[in-house]
């Protein structure tokens, strides 16, 4: 009787056995090669790189497709393509799914989106992030609409989700049609030089209809994604640079909406000041500088972990620690286009922003900047509601506010980066600041125009005709008086301080002191917006 009941015992344990190697080998060794082949690691390489050693807890090893037609009943692989489950990153816990492209293609089936649909269900009520790594051919060809019904389902999830849980999307291979849109949804995208893609509709369609040729790298590679269409934040080199990029990534972001991001010790000085701010500005107000040399003074160990760093450079974005506590720094980059903000800069911050917000990240704000970009393409493109979308996201934002003006701070950008009027908690400026409706040049052109223009027929009228050659220097002559005379009148810190629009006018040197200690000030800072369904962001 013993002898039969452990016979039995060991059969239901090698099936089980059985039925868990047939998940482990998904598509099989040659596909695996293959994948290896191409550069990229397989679905569990993958999630054991991604998580803390030894902590992965799979769920849903064993579902399998439904689907009968096209001889699919033939082929049903434990797991269907999609790893699913929990583990930990620096003891944190996240959940995880990664998409096998050796099973079908990784492609999305109705019961490997029901996987999906209950870790996502279950990430938001335990509180965790969700890290999609995605591989995949898109929907299941052979499964039709309950396909797309699956996508449908994960849409929603990452919508219910968005704000209340991070969300994080590595692209490690194809990502192709609709199924793009749920990284789209999620908080950071990442992708991989060379062996990932992400496009609406391939080359193929697109030399259908449109007659343009174009290859998929150049459609919707990683630089594509990452430097023109800001549809990426990270760009790494291969799969384990991209894992490693996420786990850091996750390092400065809480764990959920009402969690404050993770603290680290900081061996770095609260008070330390740096001499070499002080003159870091250069005197003449239309060189650049670069504004990261500045960020990498203040922040903790000079680190700065820059997102969307090859998108939109004229404005820099990305966290960093001050005395150990995550802040997000949105900062305008003078080495680029001057700072100044266009419809790529406006929407690059303005969803940064609103990221921070949602997670309790407070924000610093490093402000140099001309103004909005003129011209009838930005026009056209409609700055206005893009530029827009950033004034609202700082309005709105309730987290900690700090704002320090380098140096330029123009006109309706004035308004927008932060400043004292929608509600930031600390405005400093550097004694090099300039706040102004506008820059002198052309404030004079328009403040002093008549008066210019009167210049030359002034001296013609004392001292008879005068050659073009003259009164062009009587002119620029004038002209330089009268910019000298505006910005010493206006393009200063002064009036702004004297009206309290800023806190402090203070020695640069200073600035990570004063940063920090208006952090620990606010603390307990609780700010709430009128009750509302949802705001109407200028989309
Ligand atoms: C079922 C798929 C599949 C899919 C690939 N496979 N995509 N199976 N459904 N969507 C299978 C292939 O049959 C093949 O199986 C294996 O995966 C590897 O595919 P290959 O073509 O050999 O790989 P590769 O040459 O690298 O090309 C990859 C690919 C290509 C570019 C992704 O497979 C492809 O174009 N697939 C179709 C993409 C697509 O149009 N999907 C629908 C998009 S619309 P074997 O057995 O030979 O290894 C969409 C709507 C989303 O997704 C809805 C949201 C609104």
């Amino acid at each position: 009787m013993e002898t039969s009941k452990s016979a039995i015992r060991a059969e239901s344990l090698d099936e089980l056995e059985r039925r868990n190697r047939l998940a482990e080998e998904g598509g099989g060794l040659e596909r695996r090669e293959r994948q290896h082949r191409e550069g990229k690691l397989s679905a569990r390489e993958r999630i054991s790189l991604l998580l803390d050693e030894g902590s992965f807890e799979e769920t849903d090893k064993l579902v399998t497709h439904r689907c009968t037609d096209f001889g699919m009943e033939q082929k049903r692989i434990p797991g269907d393509g999609f790893v699913t489950g929990y583990g930990r990153i620096d003891g944190r816990t996240v959940f995880v799914f990664a998409q096998d492209f050796t099973v079908f293609g990784g492609s999305l089936s109705e019961s490997n989106a029901a996987k999906i649909v209950k870790l996502m269900d279950m990430a938001v009520r335990v509180g965790s992030p969700i890290i999609g790594l995605n591989d995949s051919g898109g929907a299941r060809i052979q499964e039709g609409v309950v396909s797309l019904a699956g996508y449908a389902d994960i849409f929603l999830r990452n919508t219910l989700a968005s704000g209340v849980v991070p969300q994080i999307s590595a692209v490690l291979g194809p990502c192709a049609g609709g199924a793009v849109y749920s990284p789209a949804i999620t908080d950071f995208t990442l992708m991989v030089d060379k062996t990932s893609y992400m496009f609406v509709t391939g080359p193929d369609v697109i030399k259908t209809v449109t007659h343009e040729e174009v290859t998929k790298e150049q459609l919707g590679g990683a630089a594509t994604h990452n430097e023109i269409s800001g549809v990426a934040h990270f760009m790494a080199h291969d799969d384990a640079e991209c894992l490693a990029m996420i786990r850091e990534l996750f390092s400065f972001l809480p764990s959920n909406n009402v969690d404050d991001p993770p603290r680290r010790a900081c061996s770095d000085p609260v008070d330390r000041a740096d001499a070499e701010l002080d003159t870091l500005v250069p005197a003449e107000s239309n060189q650049p500088y670069d504004i990261k040399l500045v960020i990498e003074r203040l922040v903790d160990d000079g680190y700065f972990f820059e997102v969307h760093e090859h998108f939109a450079r004229n404005i820099v974005i990305g966290f960093a620690r001050m005395n150990g506590r995550p802040v997000g720094i949105v900062a305008n980059q003078p080495a680029f286009l001057a700072g100044v903000l266009d419809i790529d800069a406006s929407v690059k911050a303005a969803r940064f922003v609103r990221f921070c917000d949602a997670f309790n990240i407070p924000l610093i704000t490093l402000e140099d900047v001309p103004g909005f970009l003129p011209g009838t393409q930005q026009e056209y493109g409609g700055i206005i509601r893009h530029g827009a979308k950033l004034l609202y996201a700082f309005a709105e934002a309730t987290v900690p506010k700090l704002t320090v003006i380098t140096r330029k701070a123009y006109g309706g950008a004035y308004c927008v980066m932060s400043s004292k009027h929608i509600r930031t908690d600390l405005n400093l400026a550097w004694p090099t600041a300039e706040i102004a409706v506008m820059g002198p040049e052309g404030a004079v052109n328009i403040v002093y125009g008549r008066e210019l223009s009167q210049v030359v027929a002034e001296a013609e009228r004392n001292d008879g005709p005068l050659s073009e050659e003259r009164k062009q220097a009587l002119l620029a002559a004038a002209r330089a008086e009268k910019v000298h005379e505006f910005r010493e009148q206006f393009a200063n810190p002064y009036i702004a301080a004297e009206r309290g629009y800023v806190d402090a006018v203070i020695p640069p040197r200073e600035t990570r002191r004063r940063l920090i200690t208006a952090l620990e000030m606010l603390d307990g800072k609780r700010d709430k917006n009128p009750p509302k369904k949802h705001g109407n962001i200028p989309l």
